[in-house]
């Protein structure tokens, strides 16, 4: 890893730099000046941060997302570095025995599955997956349902099941797939604080009288903060109140719990969660997503869910390789990596422990808080050019002023590499005065 190389000079005038660094992703979000104003001065945007050499996302990786990755950024530069910035977290994306299977399903089934799930586009090899995945998670009166993304689950799932006169009460730090399916599905929404029981049974006592269906939404490992969820109380809590529970296992699923099952089974309460969410774009290494409910609920949101019944249903090849990530994932194999990523992740915290703001981080999800919006690209510029790259949160998937870095340990990085890693973010902390 030997590109620590300099941002090409600047072109632009101070004024005008600390004006394109100011610009946050809302401000391009919405415009009264024209149809066009928000894209145009956004494009424009990103060409002059692109000709300052500062424009670090959308880089062209030239290989898979293991711990070391070589790209090209659209600025020009070529780069190595130590990714942290992929939720590869047990290695699945790049196994070759998931390569293998997935190749196989490429041959058998061809590339795409060519129609809707509901009418021609459920192949075998999806009720395959389907079935290992009840069988993994030992919940044999449950269905499955496999969508295309994460994403579409909770959008889906959310918008099938909830409806205008019922509530959707959600975590203040839920994903934007769960926000974004409460609100098509027209339901009141409300919030309940972070991982707060005590203001979720203040909000579902008020509630509980005007309706006979709401919904309450969490998350395994919350994806911006990095610590668990409360679902051990958060979910007695509504179930007091005759509520549906949603948790969303994106990043704890094959990861978390005794034997994988998410941090729903770490707190005892699978069986009762109504609606489980996992993805198969972290731990698994692919793409698409599942709900696991009721049976009869599970295949009515197969239905209603409508960016299923209007999209095309799973590719083979991915669910082939996703099939064989979870058969190994759910033995031996998947047992020695969940070891590694946890202890990983608990040495990277150690190294950066009282250095920077790592928040209430308890997970692979270790997130260091840097502020402002402005300083995010310089951020991101300095630490790829000292070769680490990780992932960046700002407003509005977290408040304004609280931009942070996420770094996401796999069980594949090595403590050297960690260490290096740690080591970046220290320098960048102390040249941007982030440190604590
Ligand atoms: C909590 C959570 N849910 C859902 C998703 C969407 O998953 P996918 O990327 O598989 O569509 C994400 C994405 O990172 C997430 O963090």
């Amino acid at each position: 890893m030997s590109n620590v190389t300099d941002s090409p000079s600047d072109p632009l005038t101070p004024a005008r730099r600390r004006e394109l660094l100011e610009a946050t992703y809302d401000m391009f979000m919405s415009s009264v000046a024209g149809e066009d104003a928000e894209s145009t001065r956004f494009g424009q945007w990103v060409r002059d941060v692109e000709a300052a050499g500062l424009f670090a996302f959308e880089n062209r990786r030239r290989g898979p997302q293991g711990p070391e990755v070589a790209f090209a950024r659209t600025t020009g530069d070529a780069l190595e570095v130590l990714n942290l910035s992929s939720y590869n977290y047990l290695g699945y994306a790049n196994h070759p025995e998931v390569i293998e299977a997935a190749k196989a399903a490429l041959d058998r089934y061809g590339l795409g599955a060519a129609s809707s799930p509901v009418h021609g586009g459920t192949f075998d090899l999806h009720a395959r997956l389907e079935a290992e995945l009840v069988d993994f998670m030992g919940l044999p009166d449950r269905g499955v349902t496999l969508f295309s993304s994460g994403y579409a689950v909770n959008t889906g799932a959310i918008s099938a099941v909830m409806r205008k006169h019922h509530h959707v009460v959600m975590d203040r730090a839920c994903h934007m797939s769960i926000l974004e399916g409460a609100q098509l599905s027209r339901a009141g929404l409300h919030y309940f604080h972070h991982n707060d029981p005590a203001d979720l049974d203040a909000t579902l006592r008020e509630l509980s009288s005007q309706t006979h269906r709401i919904l309450v939404c969490t998350e395994g490992v919350f994806s911006a903060d990095g610590d668990f969820g409360r679902l051990k109380e958060v979910v007695a809590v509504a179930k007091k109140h005759g509520a549906l529970v949603l948790v969303d296992e994106a990043h704890s699923f094959l990861v978390a719990g005794p034997n994988g099952r998410g941090v729903c089974e770490a707190a005892g309460v699978l069986d009762d969660v109504d609606l489980y969410v996992l993805t198969f774009s972290k731990a698994l290494g692919g793409i698409g997503g599942a709900l696991i409910a009721r049976s009869d609920l599970a295949r009515y949101v197969g239905w209603y869910a409508r960016c299923r019944m209007f999209s095309c249903a799973l590719d083979p090849a991915v669910t082939g390789g996703v099939l064989r990530a979870l058969e190994l994932g759910r033995g031996p194999d998947g047992d020695a990596r969940r070891t590694r990523v946890r202890d990983n992740a608990d040495h990277l915290r150690q190294r950066l422990a009282g250095k920077v703001d790592l928040g209430t981080s308890e997970s692979w999800i270790v997130p260091v808080t840097y502020g402002d919006e402005e300083s995010t690209l310089p951020l991101l510029d300095f630490i790829q050019r000292r070769g680490l790259d990780g992932s960046v949160l700002q407003f509005p998937a977290v408040g304004i002023g609280e931009s942070r870095l996420r770094l996401f340990a796999t069980s594949e990085h090595t403590i050297e590499q960690l260490d290096r890693a740690a080591d970046i973010v220290l320098e960048a902390a102390e040249a941007q005065g982030f440190g604590l």
